[in-house]
């Protein structure tokens, strides 16, 4: 036993300088004398500081040992200096006065009860049982001995494809820090280790492991050392932290909304983040504006792990942003607006508003609308704690006005209206006001609305205001029309006059500029000439209408006209022959024998036209090949023949043709029956 502790405590004081292989033999030769003991000695005996200005001393060592009973003493031996050692001689040994009988392998004193800033021995003694072993004595300086603590509270973020993690700072001078770490999804790969100083922020320290990939989780491992003492001690390595892959896409929302009596229920979802981001758990920070503003109710929204979320809104515009967050971070924020509710049709705000008491748990908002839109960088919400806002509403400006109550934690909408703190005429005159189509008595006006930021006022009506500047005496006439036209049609004017027409807005604040037309009627046309004009065209259109009747009429009853060249010309007589037998009522019977050398033009005209007639339906039939005049059909079979048909008529019965019909003539007799207005015609076969 003493031998052993003999070798022991020369193992450490002889540093085996002359040879390595020498001093094993010495330490070997000397543990066989102490076999057989019961007690092996403490070992890896460390005495240190956590940091360089702490003021406790802390001893470790480590005993293997399978005794309960087990107890220590710390010793330390030091020169003793001044009085001292000429009183007590030059060495000093003593036991640690806090680490007397110690049960633990660990203890720590108050640097009062020792020596630091001077080399000293320290050793620890072992006692089990009747017997004691004693460990190695160190000489340490024990000022230059610090140890920090396992970093603690790393956090990590990427930066880009840097990694930086950083964790709570144990003084305020930077460390040396060593970064090992490996790919998540590889773990048998090597620890890939980094030596970085930190940097110094307040109470962080932090490094950046360069050059790594964000889209791969890893495995890290922290450890740090002073670099602010002589002989400083690695901390021992932090627990193992996997670092997620960067969140880089926000996430992707849908969102449904459902109306519900005065209160909108949001549900959103979104995908589930990509797994390598997720491996240590996503959590979603869900925020929205209204909230935010506790318009009108505080809602306290705990981070959630579901990939679904359900919220109340009021009818006004609300952003919600849903966050996913993992520990290295943060994605972006994904901003669902939801447009305000639109209301079918807004009330004008009752007068008193202003002055009505704002209520707990009630707020109000004033959307300032311009051009009809609302601009929400324009919105004044006044609040309970919050009336002073209520001095931002400025005069002459249109306002959506909403009401929102708390009701049970939801946001409830009671009143959405349109409101001004104050009316003013319209600032500006309608605008591109015109007119057209002006007659003797009345004219089209036109014009654009005046826009709603220039209006300053629910707009009542127009005010359009006629006077006629040629009569000598000016007389004005205004009439109101409705704010929601553009046009009006201004009638009962004097034919032949000039107006000034002017068009105004009205608010009940008052009458805004006017825009101003001049008008002149068309003079006033004499009725003899519209009458005659419509007489010229109802005696022209009887007229026409007459030659078609007649020539139909005609068509119908008018014998064949033999031709050599059309065979099939007989049945068709038999068949007139038989309708003219049914049909004919004789008023009065006058034979006239033509002669060619007195017929007349038009009498030649009629003829030929009738004998087209016949021909033309012939010839539709099957004879207009053989004839090979293909415009004699015309590809039409209206009765009605304009006079270009009439023409074409002429020429041909003045062509070879012609003279068949000529020679048909002489024989012609033509029967002429008067029967109210139609005359017929008829051949006698001769
Ligand atoms: C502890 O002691 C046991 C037996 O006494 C021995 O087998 C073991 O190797 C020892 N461990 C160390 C770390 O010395
Ligand atoms: C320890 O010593 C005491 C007296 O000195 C003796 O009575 C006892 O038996 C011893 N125990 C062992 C385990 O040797
Ligand atoms: C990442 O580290 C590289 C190498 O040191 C450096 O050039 C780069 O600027 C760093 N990027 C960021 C975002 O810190
Ligand atoms: C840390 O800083 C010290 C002093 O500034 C320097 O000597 C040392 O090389 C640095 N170590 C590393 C790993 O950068
Ligand atoms: C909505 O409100 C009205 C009046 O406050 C009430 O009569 C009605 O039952 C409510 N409807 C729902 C679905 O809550
Ligand atoms: C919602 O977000 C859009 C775009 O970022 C912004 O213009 C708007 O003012 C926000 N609306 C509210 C009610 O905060
Ligand atoms: C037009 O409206 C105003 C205000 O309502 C009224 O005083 C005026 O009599 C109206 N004029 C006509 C012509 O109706
Ligand atoms: C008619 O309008 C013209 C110009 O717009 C103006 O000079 C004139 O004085 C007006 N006449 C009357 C009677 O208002």
């Amino acid at each position: 036993m003493i031998f052993r502790d003999f070798a022991l405590n020369l193992m450490e004081t002889v540093t085996c300088r002359r040879s390595l292989h020498l001093c094993i033999v010495v330490f070997m030769f000397l543990m066989t004398l102490g076999t057989g003991s019961t007690c092996e000695a403490p070992s890896t005996l460390q005495c240190f500081r956590r940091s360089s200005v702490e003021v406790i001393y802390v001893c470790e060592w480590t005993m293997n040992t399978t005794e309960s009973d087990v107890s220590y003493d710390l010793y330390i031996e030091y020169e003793a200096q001044g009085i001292l050692s000429a009183l007590l001689g030059p060495v000093r040994t003593e036991i640690v006065k806090d680490c007397r009988r110690v049960k633990e392998t660990t203890c720590s004193m108050h640097e009062d009860a020792l020596i630091t800033k001077r080399p000293v021995e320290i050793w620890v003694a072992a006692h089990v049982g009747n017997s004691s072993c004693t460990s190695p004595r160190r000489s340490v300086e024990l000022q230059q001995k610090v140890k920090h603590d396992v970093p603690k509270d790393i956090s990590m973020s990427w930066l880009k494809n840097n990694l930086s993690l950083s964790w709570t700072a144990v003084e305020e001078y930077p460390a040396l820090a060593e970064v090992r770490f490996r790919r998540l999804e590889h773990p048998t790969d090597s620890w890939e280790t980094r030596m970085t100083n930190t940097t110094h922020e307040p109470s962080k320290w932090s490094v950046i492991v360069v050059n790594l990939l964000k889209f791969t989780p890893y495995q890290v491992q922290i450890r740090q050392r002073s670099s602010h003492v002589r002989n400083p001690l690695w901390s021992d390595w932090s627990p193992v932290v996997t670092v997620p892959a960067e969140l880089e896409q926000k996430p992707e929302v849908s969102m449904t909304t459902r109306l519900l009596n005065g209160t909108r229920k949001v549900t959103l979802t979104w995908k589930p983040m990509p797994h390598a981001a997720a491996v240590t758990g996503v959590m979603y920070k869900v925020m929205d504006t209204q909230s935010s503003q506790r318009c009108p109710c505080v809602v306290k929204r705990p981070d959630i792990k579901s990939s679904e979320y359900q919220t109340y809104v009021s009818y006004s515009a609300v952003n919600i942003s849903v966050m996913a967050m993992n520990a290295a971070g943060s994605s972006p924020p994904a901003i669902i607006q939801v447009p305000a509710q639109p209301a079918a049709d807004l009330k004008i705000c009752n007068e008193t508003l202003m002055n009505k008491k704002i209520k707990k748990k009630t707020c109000r908002e004033f959307y300032e609308l311009r051009d009809g839109d609302s601009r929400p960088e324009n919105i004044i919400t006044v609040t309970a704690d919050k009336r002073r806002n209520m001095k931002d509403i400025q005069e002459f400006v249109c306002y959506l006005y909403f009401e929102h109550r708390c009701k049970r934690g939801k946001p409830h909408t009671i009143e959405m209206c349109l409101f001004y703190k104050k009316q003013g005429a319209p600032r500006i005159k309608p605008q591109n006001f015109t007119h057209s189509s002006e007659t003797d008595n009345s004219v089209n006006l036109s014009w654009k609305a005046i826009p709603p930021a220039d209006q300053r006022g629910f707009l009542t009506h127009y005010s359009l205001c006629s006077v006629k500047i040629s009569s000598p005496e000016v007389r004005k006439e205004c009439l109101n029309i409705s704010a929601s036209v553009i046009n009006y049609r201004l009638e009962n004017l004097t034919p032949g006059a000039q107006y000034n027409i002017s068009l105004a807005g009205v608010t009940p604040g008052g009458e805004g500029p006017n825009a101003q037309t001049t008008v002149n009627t068309l003079p006033e046309k004499p009725v003899n000439v519209l009458w005659s004009l419509s007489l010229l065209f109802v005696f022209f259109f009887i007229s026409t209408t007459c030659t078609c009747i007649l020539k139909r009429i005609k068509n119908k009853i008018f014998p064949p006209v033999p031709t050599p060249v059309i065979p099939n010309f007989t049945p068709y007589q038999a068949e007139s022959q038989e309708m003219l037998e049914r049909k004919e009522e004789v008023h009065e019977l006058t034979l006239l024998q033509l002669h060619p050398e007195v017929k007349s033009v038009h009498e030649d005209e009629e003829e030929s036209t009738i004998l087209r007639r016949d021909w033309d339906d012939d010839a539709d039939k099957d004879v207009e090949s053989e004839r090979g005049d293909s415009s004699l059909s015309g590809g039409t079979s209206d009765e009605c023949l304009g006079p270009g048909s009439t023409d074409q008529v002429l020429r041909r019965s003045k062509e070879g043709e012609a003279t068949d019909l000529e020679q048909l003539d002489n024989e012609i007799a033509m029967l002429i029956y008067r029967n109210g207005l139609v005359f017929d015609v008829k051949t006698e076969s001769p």
